[in-house]
C-alpha cells in the first residue's frame, strides 16, 4: 500500500512535553523507587526518554501485551507475550504506554496488575484517542489527546514499520 507521512506531532514538541510529564511526575511521588512498566513494543521510545525526566529514582521493567494484529483495528483480544521479571508488591508502578485506544489493553493490564497488590498503579501514555474509547481507563499523565487519525511514529507501528521515526505522524494512505 504506497502511503503518505504527516507529521503530526515533532520531535521538539514530543520532547518538550516529556519534559513537562517527568516533572509534574517529580512533583507527585513522595519517596521510593517509581517502577515504570512499559509496554512492549510501542511504548519503548516514550518509556526510554520519561525515564531519563524524570530525577526521581526509577526501576525499570517491561511487559508484552498485544491486542492488535498487523492490522488497523483491534481484535479485541488481549494476550501476554512477555511478563514482569519481579514482584511488584508494595510498589508504586507506572504504567508507561505508547496509545490508549479502545481502551482493552491498559483495563486489562491494570486489572492484572492490582491482583498482585502493588502499593499504586498510575498509566502515564503519550497519546490518548478518547474518542475510540470501548473500555474504561483512567489515565494519570497524557502527552497529547489526539483525533481518530492513524498515528505511526516513536515507537508507534504499521505491521512492525516507522517504530523509528522521530515525529509522531499520520499515516495516510495515496
Ligand atoms: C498498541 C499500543 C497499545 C495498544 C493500544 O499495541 O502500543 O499497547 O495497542 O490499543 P488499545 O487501547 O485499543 O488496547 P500493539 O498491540 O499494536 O503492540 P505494539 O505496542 O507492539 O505495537
Amino acid at each position: 500500500m504506497p502511503a503518505k507521512l504527516r507529521v503530526l506531532i515533532s520531535e521538539q514538541q514530543i520532547a518538550d512535553r516529556v519534559r513537562e510529564l517527568g516533572a509534574e511526575i517529580d512533583r507527585d511521588y513522595q519517596d521510593g523507587p517509581i517502577h515504570l512498566v512499559g509496554i512492549l513494543k510501542g511504548a519503548i521510545m516514550f518509556h526510554a526518554d520519561l525515564a531519563r525526566a524524570i530525577t526521581r529514582p526509577v526501576r525499570i521493567d517491561f511487559i508484552g501485551i498485544s491486542s492488535y494484529g498487523k492490522g488497523k483495528t483491534s481484535s479485541g483480544e488481549v494476550r501476554v507475550t512477555r511478563d514482569l521479571d519481579t514482584s511488584i508488591e508494595g510498589m508504586d508502578i507506572l504504567i508507561v504506554e505508547d496509545i490508549v485506544d479502545s481502551g482493552v489493553t491498559l483495563n486489562y493490564l491494570t486489572q492484572v496488575l492490582q491482583t498482585r497488590k502493588p502499593k499504586s498503579v498510575r498509566i502515564a501514555t503519550l497519546l490518548d484517542k478518547p474518542d475510540r474509547r470501548m473500555r474504561p481507563v483512567e489515565v494519570r499523565y497524557v502527552g497529547f489527546t489526539i483525533p481518530d487519525e492513524f498515528v505511526v511514529g516513536y515507537g508507534l507501528d504499521f505491521a512492525e514499520n516507522y517504530r523509528n521515526l522521530r515525529d509522531v505522524c499520520v499515516l495516510e494512505e495515496e
